[in-house]
């Protein structure tokens, strides 16, 4: 039987697999650590995707220990049922051997779609920049053709700040002076956007083969708009103002139209809370939610869409899941107008200790898109690393928010600093946490973490309009697997798994009534399959 099985296997399918470069992996040598992968401006590993012949699939797993996106295929198995009645078990040695919670099935539902995906990337900081700036032309080639270009993660979005964030040397803004001007006389280009996030967008474009949209946040603006006068700490917009913040966010786009890059989405400020209970030291601006409503119905709603920018979407919030609905009623509340001009909801990941069923409410209530715009690992007082070399817990993270995301309705993740430094910087307020990417510039390297490859299971594989489609398991299936699945514009299906269990599971997938996929899901793994499932 095993012989039969492999003659079928080898004449039943022929894929053309593209060669890739191998990540070139580094041992930390740091007990519970998974490898990381090393860069410069020889060697960088790449990843092609490889699209699936008629009835059958590709697959790439990553491991904790130390697969990345290792590839493999094979073909949907038809007629199962009816080869067992006739007592041939082609392909079918595997199934059903260990205990009942290391199998489980997997049914996927074509018909049944849901949101429709606008993309994934990570953020052009300062920080970001600046390290990038730091690495020679080949090694920031690699860098972002890690992430943007065809044989990398396909990004295809951008989130930067408007003026700085904490992730910059020092706090900024436009048009600090003169102090007062209502009209905004003095905004022009800083250092920062002309020598270090600009330079990088505009490289991000031209290696990217697909558009990638930029969506911007402000985190302060220039202080003399503020109540208390200070780049951070409690305050909120002086009313007289009103009009000239949302004319900032005019101009800051009139900025960057004269540098080619034209702004997708603005959010309605960068954690309204943070100004509210200033628990952090770096830029911001408190927003009540029934003056952010006020805001967002009188000033800027109008003020983008009878702008030349008219069809820049708006995301309001831009803060914690637990957040979203104080934020969204407050504002309903006080100037209902101020929903309609919004187009999206726009969530952060350090509060997602919160369910994810809030996604559904607001789903319901406003049917607006959902993106969720910052994520990072190691960013609280009580984490004691902040960068965690190697770290498999954190990937395991991502994976684990991100496929909790896409399946309550979120159309996108968006990462925080593409790259930092290895303290986790610079950070003018010493906020520093971790990145996919850490740059060492000394040595012209930078290492990709396992949040790097579990950036790209989704990111790589879900192409923007692509569909989420539904996975349920059968009657009485106990075992259980994280999982999230789509159709892509194409018309394939990707699904992506991730077995956070020690130990391995068989994986039944029912394509359809009577075609299947068996796979073995690594312990600790993250496997995207992107399946062909037309017969020829
Ligand atoms: C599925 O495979 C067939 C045969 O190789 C190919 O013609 C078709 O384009 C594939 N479908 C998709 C959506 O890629
Ligand atoms: C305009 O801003 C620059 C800094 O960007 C500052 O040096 C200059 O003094 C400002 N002009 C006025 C008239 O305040
Ligand atoms: C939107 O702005 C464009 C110019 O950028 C203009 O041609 C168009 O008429 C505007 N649309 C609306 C609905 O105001």
């Amino acid at each position: 039987m095993r012989t039969l099985h492999n003659i079928v296997l080898i004449f039943s399918f022929i894929v053309v697999t593209k060669s890739d470069q191998k990540c070139r992996e580094r041992d930390l040598g740091i007990e519970g650590r998974s490898i990381v992968c090393v860069c410069n401006s020889e060697y960088c590993d790449t990843i092609t995707r490889d699209p699936p012949a008629a009835s059958s699939y590709v697959a790439y797993t990553t491991t904790r220990a130390g697969k990345r996106f290792e590839k493999s295929n094979g073909r949907i198995q038809a007629f199962s049922r009816l080869q067992k009645e006739l007592n041939v078990q082609i392909n079918e040695e595997n199934e059903n051997e260990g205990p009942f919670w290391t199998r489980t099935t997997l049914v996927l539902n074509q018909n049944n779609r849901y949101q429709t995906i606008h993309g994934f990337g990570g953020s052009v900081t300062d920080a970001a920049a600046y390290n990038w700036n730091k690495l020679s032309e080949r090694t920031k080639h690699n860098f972002i053709s890690s992430y943007f270009a065809e044989d990398g993660l396909e990004y295809n979005l951008i989130r930067t700040p408007i003026g700085g964030a904490d992730f910059s040397t020092h706090p900024y803004t436009y048009n600090e002076y003169p102090r007062n001007d209502a009209a905004l006389t003095n905004f022009t280009f800083t250092y920062e956007d002309l020598f270090l996030k600009i330079p990088m967008i505009k490289y991000i474009q031209r290696v990217s083969k697909q558009e990638v949209k930029v969506m911007a946040s402000t985190w302060s603006p220039p202080v003399w708009m503020k109540t208390n006068e200070h780049i951070t700490g409690f305050s909120q917009l002086k009313p007289e103002f009103y009009q000239s913040f949302a004319d900032y966010h005019v101009k800051f786009m009139e900025l960057y139209e004269k540098a080619e890059i034209d702004i997708w989405a603005l959010t309605t400020t960068n954690e309204p809370i943070n100004g509210i209970i200033p628990f952090v030291t770096f830029n911001s601006l408190g927003w009540f939610p029934a003056e952010m409503g006020q805001w967002v119905g009188k000033n800027l709603g109008p003020t983008i869409r009878n702008s030349r920018f008219n069809k820049t979407l708006i995301f309001a919030v831009d803060d914690q899941r637990y957040l979203l609905h104080f934020y969204l009623l407050g504002m309903e509340n006080a100037n209902s107008d101020s929903i309609k001009y919004i187009d999206g909801i726009a969530v952060h990941y350090y509060g997602n200790f919160a369910p994810a069923t809030i996604f559904d409410d607001l789903q319901t209530r406003y049917n607006k898109i959902l993106l969720a715009t910052e994520a990072c690992e190691g960013p609280m007082p009580w984490h004691i690393m902040r960068v965690k070399l190697g770290s498999w817990e954190r990937a395991h993270r991502y994976t684990k928010n991100i496929i909790e995301d896409l399946n309550h309705h979120v159309t996108g993740w968006i990462d925080w600093n593409l790259c930092l430094d290895e303290r986790g910087g610079p950070n003018w307020a010493d906020n520093f946490v971790d990145a996919p990417i850490m740059v060492f510039p000394e040595r012209d390297e930078f290492i990709k973490q396992p949040m790097f490859y579990a950036m790209g299971h989704f990111s790589k594989f879900i192409p923007r309009g692509s569909q989420r489609i539904s996975v349920t398991y059968p009657f009485l299936e106990f075992g259980r697997i994280d999982n999230v699945a789509f159709r892509t514009p194409q018309g394939n299906i990707v699904l992506v798994l991730h077995n956070s269990n020690t130990f391995e599971m068989d994986v039944r997938i029912n394509v359809d009534a009577i075609r299947h996929i068996q796979i073995k899901a690594e312990a600790e793994s993250i496997i995207t399959l992107e399946i062909n499932t037309s017969l020829f």
